[in-house]
């Protein structure tokens, strides 16, 4: 192996490498937890926001899943108080989203939302649905009609 091919093989090393490791920081980020239907509110407990292992850190966000529901709903947390639900369904064509840090991508064309359910890339042109919120000490509770 010359010069160029040992240089060459170690670009592609490291292009694999942080490639990778951008994907898994995308991944491991996100906790998915099954939630209940009461009425016609999702509830997720409060505590589901807890870091593992570190009671007084939060998760910025989790995704709440039911059965019942066609599409799962993410949640970011801002603060004790302060809570932004949205359905995790592409305004493009339907297709359902994943969660990367603080923004929402489409695997199927691209588009991209941020935490608030804005359009930040197309071609979709039309933000998410978004649902009212109220929390308590013990629940967050997401209003789905
Ligand atoms: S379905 Fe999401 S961008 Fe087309």
């Amino acid at each position: 192996m010359n010069r160029t091919q040992f240089l060459m093989h170690c670009g592609s090393c490291c292009a694999g490498i942080v490639g990778l490791s951008s994907l898994l920081a995308g991944c491991s980020g996100t906790k998915y937890i099954d939630a209940s239907i009461e009425a016609d509110e999702l509830l997720i407990p409060s505590s589901a926001f807890l870091k593992e292992g570190s009671p007084d850190a939060y998760l910025p966000h989790i995704v709440a899943q039911n059965q019942k529901l066609e599409y799962p709903i993410v949640v970011f947390r801002s603060t004790d108080a302060r809570y932004t639900a949205l359905l995790m369904r592409c305004t493009h064509q339907g297709t359902e989203l994943q969660v990367f840090g603080d923004r929402l991508q489409c695997p199927a064309h691209g588009s991209e939302f941020n935490a608030e359910g804005k359009v930040q890339n197309g071609p979709a042109d039309v933000s998410l649905r978004k649902f009212a919120v109220t929390a308590d000490a013990q629940h967050v509770r997401i209003k789905l009609s």
